[in-house]
């Protein structure tokens, strides 16, 4: 045992529990005991309840239950030793005498030694900031950026002077040794070994505290252009990457009393929102969100809350998609801010101040619309492969929500976001949801409740005129067919034509069939292949794509004569004229999104190319248009 048994026995004596867990949870007062919503487990009334006269809690809910220590071993996963050391240090009592290792004494007293050097080297760098004379151009570059005085001095932001020795010389100076200064992370070894540099040189520094607020290690941004922009202190035997969140310190309290979080990615979407009145945010540092992290958050919060409100650009939609995996683990309820013009936290409100940042929060997409609209973009939900695959790229997310009643109403608002008129998808989802699977199959995929008018036109008119197919297969490609909701008709229309077999029944029946067995296989694997490779199997065709077959074949029936041959010709045009302006719409809407994808990305010459092509293609279409009005 490394602490003496009566040394810990004194600190559980001395410690209050009610103070201690009341810095994870928000205690209420009732009778002679505390209560509160458990962190423990998911839950909307309180059945955590905290002893002061018996110094022990206990959850009626999920049945946990224990002294001060298992409490904080619980909730921040820490060891015993830990754990006493943190009830001790929050509690203000002296740390016992540890028994320990002489391998663990080296460790801790090599991390105060960081945490000495650290606290110098930040000394060091405020005063460069404040009176060096070089200071003066990285003062003028934070008052640039909008920074205020007071959020200099409560960030504690500093400058390194462009010199190689001069942190090292202060660092000496207070009586640090060349072995403290080479662990410190505050300087670059050189490759051949001998000696070393100051690693930050001519960079405006920024802090980096733990949530007590001692300095774990710095990030110093270039003044203006250059590479690396953020250099960070490498990891220490204190500073491990992914384990602090920038502002935590500041933000704790706020973050408690507002009872959810904004997340950002860098030091300026903190700084500046943080400075004008937004008290409960905090940055990842542009790293991918760690447990460790998220964990933190979750201390100060009962009922777990994020605004994810990274940049807007891709590499921001990647950060935001992982870390809401992590969230969603971790029980928290999930919004995604995205600021218009690809504008970052730091940018928005400088241009448009805190109060239209204030008004956004509360427009900020629950998990599930954010999710949506991607998989709106990225897929194509007109046609039931690309529903299954809309609905599979945000399942995964969907089936992490812990809760079971809220993973339920998260399906059904998918469904309507996807615009999921299909029972069978909808049914498939709500399944999946209950089941918590992160995939749904569609095998069945009803294609003739999706054949329009103009569509059956065509078809009926193709069937009852053969002769006609080669002229109309010239504008029904790949692309078009591949939109329309009877394509599989169309597709096997074409591949009969092709291989110059009858449209009887019988033939039409086979090629229906294999190209719908091969859609499905696509919808399964969540791609959409338009156009698969027929193969030369049979398939059984389910009774209801039969039945279209029989239907289109009964509707093709004409007399022979002239008249009548020569209405089906006019039919058919009028139905490719038809489906020739679906494909300018589909073009159109394609552009359209790509477009809103460009802005949203703040890639404005990207955005004005696609708004171009978008008129070009209205121009050819009332082009195309007219020439059809003087040919009928
Ligand atoms: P950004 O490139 O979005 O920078 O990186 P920023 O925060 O908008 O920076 P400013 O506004 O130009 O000053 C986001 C975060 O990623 C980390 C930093 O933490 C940064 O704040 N980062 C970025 C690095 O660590 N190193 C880099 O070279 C760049
Ligand atoms: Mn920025």
């Amino acid at each position: 045992m490394p602490f003496p048994q009566r040394a810990i026995d004194d600190i559980r004596s001395q410690a209050d529990i009610v103070r201690v867990i009341s810095d994870y949870v928000t205690l209420k007062k009732r009778g002679s005991t505390f209560v509160a919503c458990c962190p423990f487990h998911q839950e909307k009334t309180p059945s955590f309840n905290v002893h002061p006269g018996k110094q022990v809690f206990k959850c009626f809910g999920c049945n946990v239950g224990g002294n001060v220590f298992s409490f904080v071993m619980k909730a921040d996963n820490a060891s015993f030793m830990d754990a006493v050391r943190i009830v001790a240090d929050k509690c203000g009592l002296a740390m016992p005498v540890e028994e320990r290792t002489p391998d663990a004494r080296q460790a801790e007293a090599e991390r105060d030694r960081v945490l000495q050097l650290n606290e110098w080297a930040a000394e060091f760098f405020e005063n460069q900031l404040e009176l060096s004379n070089e200071g003066r151009i990285a003062r003028e570059y934070l008052e640039g950026r909008g920074i205020e005085r007071e959020t200099v001095k409560a960030m504690r932001l500093g400058y390194s002077p462009d010199s190689w020795d001069s942190l090292t010389n202060f660092l000496r100076q207070r009586g640090a040794s060349n072995s403290d200064i080479e662990r410190s992370g505050l300087v670059t070894l050189k490759e051949n070994g001998g000696g070393f540099y100051d690693r930050f040189r001519g960079r405006v520094m920024f802090p980096i505290s733990d949530a007590q607020g001692r300095t774990v290690a710095f990030g110093g941004r270039v003044l203006g252009e250059g590479e690396p922009k953020y250099l960070n202190s490498p990891e220490t035997s204190l500073y491990v990457k992914g384990r602090h969140l920038y502002g935590m310190n500041l933000a704790k309290e706020g973050i408690r009393k507002l009872g959810y979080v904004i997340l950002v990615e860098g030091y300026l979407d903190f700084l500046i929102p943080f400075q004008a009145g937004i008290p409960n945010i905090v940055a990842s540092l542009g790293t991918a969100l760690t447990e460790a992290q998220v964990r933190q958050l979750r201390r100060y919060l009962d009922n777990p809350r994020v605004v994810v409100n990274f940049d807007a650009d891709r590499a921001g939609q990647a950060a935001t998609r992982r870390s809401l995996e992590m969230f969603l683990l971790h029980g928290f309820k999930v919004n995604v801010l995205t600021l218009p013009e690809g504008k970052d936290p730091d940018g928005f409100v400088r241009a448009n101040g805190v109060g239209a940042y204030r008004d956004l929060l509360k427009t900020s997409q629950p998990l599930i619309d954010y999710l949506a609209n991607i998989a709106l973009f990225e897929h194509d939900v007109r046609n039931p492969a690309g529903k299954a695959a809309a609905v599979n790229a945000v399942l995964p997310y969907l089936v992490r929500i812990k809760d079971s009643i809220e993973r339920n109403t998260a399906a059904e608002r998918l469904a309507d976001r996807l615009k999921l008129d299909d029972k069978l998808i909808r049914e498939e989802l709500r399944r999946a949801a209950v089941e918590q699977r992160a995939e749904i199959t569609v095998e069945r995929v009803t294609v003739s409740d999706s054949l329009t008018h103009a569509e059956r036109q065509v078809l009926t008119a193709l069937l009852a005129r053969p002769d006609l197919c080669g002229e109309a297969f010239e504008s029904l490609d790949d692309e078009l067919i591949g939109i329309l909701g009877g394509r599989v008709f169309f597709h096997a229309l074409r591949d009969l034509y092709r291989s110059r077999q009858p449209f009887e029944y019988q033939e039409l029946c086979a090629a229906v069939g294999k190209r719908h067995h091969s859609e499905a296989l696509a919808g399964k694997n969540g791609q959409i292949d338009f156009f698969p490779e027929p193969d030369s199997r049979v398939y059984a065709l389910d009774a209801e794509l039969e039945n279209m077959v029989a239907a289109l074949l009964l509707e093709s029936d004409h007399p022979e004569d002239q008249e009548a041959s020569e209405k089906v010709q006019v039919n058919l045009r009028s139905g490719l004229d038809a489906l020739e302006r679906r494909r300018t719409d589909y073009r159109s809407s394609q552009l359209h999104a790509k477009v809103q994808m460009a802005d949203r990305a703040g890639d404005q010459e990207t955005a004005l190319q696609h708004a171009s092509d978008k008129l070009a293609l209205r121009r050819q279409e009332l082009a195309a248009r007219i020439e059809r009005m003087r040919r009928n």
